[in-house]
């Protein structure tokens, strides 16, 4: 098999601790002759800060745009709150994103029966549960001008971000949220404020028009975002596909971890345009949580998130869909036997850290590729 270049960025806080699971994954899979891979590490957020002075440097980048593929522990931390805030960590991650042109940030919501219990939620509620989660990720307040904090001559301060999306931003996301679902269930969930903000006015406009156009047989709805949060919790069982604006993609993604059990279960994967000329297009996997200052530093951190997010690599960068599937089926036997890190810690389960629960994955992987 052709060699994969990828690119690991562990980061910060727990980051460090979970990515080392991975690489013993991407290990075992060399060694079963399923790939091979070309590792590179780099730096990125407080790391590369205190190795550099900034949170991106430009050998990351470089170093981002030579592989195939990008793998980001977590970035951010008490360490680095003070600082000014164009050279905090997580400018890094919102640079690394906007330079390789990640717009589209997928985040399965999926509850493996085993965690079932391990919500917060009624088991019937989210037993079974198979949701995605389509956040735009370049665009919107996050990166809209004008922006910034400003001294008015009589002394007030003013703080302004703008939530800003053109045409192309909102149709771009709109087809892989679309693309996605024809997949899945054929129907795709907008969410927005359009009762309030013109800027989501125009993106339920948009995506009413490329369904139209476009997408025929999906069945496309729309929703407040208020009400969206709620319904998630509700009954989060009647969504397949949702897609949202950067900011209201972040929140809801947070709140549809807590449907699985844990932050420390949801992987993410975040997608750029394929080069029009080469093909290629860039793309980084990481999980959804952050680098969990708490914990950090005790082997305590789940290292699913970062492995279901290596998956998702193997799907979308490699096409390689049995040795994902052998990964998370090898995943839910350990579950199922009832390991846990402290997350997803249950009554009755065994209590691992976050080393142990990659021992345990990777004596399941031999399992299941002997048999
Ligand atoms: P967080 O996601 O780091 O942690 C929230 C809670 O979830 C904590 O109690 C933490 O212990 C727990 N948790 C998260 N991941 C876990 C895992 N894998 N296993 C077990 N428990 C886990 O969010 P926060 O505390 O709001 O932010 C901490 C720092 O991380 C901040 O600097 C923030 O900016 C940054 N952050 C980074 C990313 C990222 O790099 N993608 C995402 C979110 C937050
Ligand atoms: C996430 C994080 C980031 C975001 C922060 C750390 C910049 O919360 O990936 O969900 O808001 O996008
Ligand atoms: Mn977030």
């Amino acid at each position: 098999a052709d060699t994969k270049k990828v690119l690991v960025l562990p980061g910060d806080g727990i980051g460090p601790e979970v990515m080392p699971q991975v690489v013993r994954v991407m290990q075992w899979l060399e060694k079963a002759g399923k790939a091979k891979f070309e590792l590179t590490e780099g730096l990125i957020g407080g790391a590369a800060i205190d190795a550099t002075g900034g949170p991106l440097p430009v050998d990351t980048l470089e170093k981002a745009k030579a592989a195939d593929a990008v793998l980001l522990g977590a970035v951010g931390g008490p360490k680095w709150d003070d600082l000014p805030f164009d050279i905090k960590p997580e400018r890094g991650l919102l640079g690394i994103r906007k330079e390789l042109g990640l717009f589209a940030n997928l985040r399965p919501a999926v509850v493996f029966d085993a965690l079932a219990e391990a919500s917060t939620l009624k088991l019937e509620v989210v037993k079974g549960l198979d949701i995605m989660i389509v956040r735009e990720l370049t665009g919107g307040i996050y990166f809209g001008q004008p922006r910034g904090i400003e001294t008015l001559p009589d002394g007030t301060r003013k703080g302004v971000n703008s939530l800003v999306y053109t045409t192309p931003e909102i149709t771009r996301i709109g087809r892989v949220a679309m693309d996605l679902a024809m997949k899945r269930g054929k129907r795709v969930c907008s969410v927005d404020k359009a009762n309030v903000l013109e800027c989501t006015v125009l993106w339920r406009e948009e995506m009413i028009k490329l369904q139209k156009e476009e997408y025929p047989e999906i069945e496309l709805s729309h929703m407040y975002v208020d009400n969206a949060s709620m319904q998630l919790v509700r009954n989060p069982k009647q969504f397949d596909v949702v897609v949202t604006t950067n900011m209201f993609g972040d929140i809801l993604s947070d709140c549809a971890a807590m449907l699985t059990g844990s932050l420390g279960m949801l992987p993410s994967a975040s997608l750029g345009a394929a080069d029009a000329t080469t093909g290629k297009r860039y793309a980084l996997y990481e999980p959804v949580h952050g680098s969990a200052p708490d914990i950090a530093g005790q082997n305590l951190a789940n290292p699913l998130a970062t492995i279901l997010s290596f998956t998702m690599m193997l799907r979308y960068s490699f096409d390689m869909m049995a040795e994902a599937d052998l990964i998370e089926q090898a995943i839910q036997v350990v579950l199922n036997k009832g390991i846990r890190t402290g997350d997803i810690m249950q009554p009755g389960a065994t209590r691992v850290g976050t080393k142990e629960m990659g021992d345990a994955l990777l004596a399941e992987m031999d399992a299941l590729a002997a048999a």
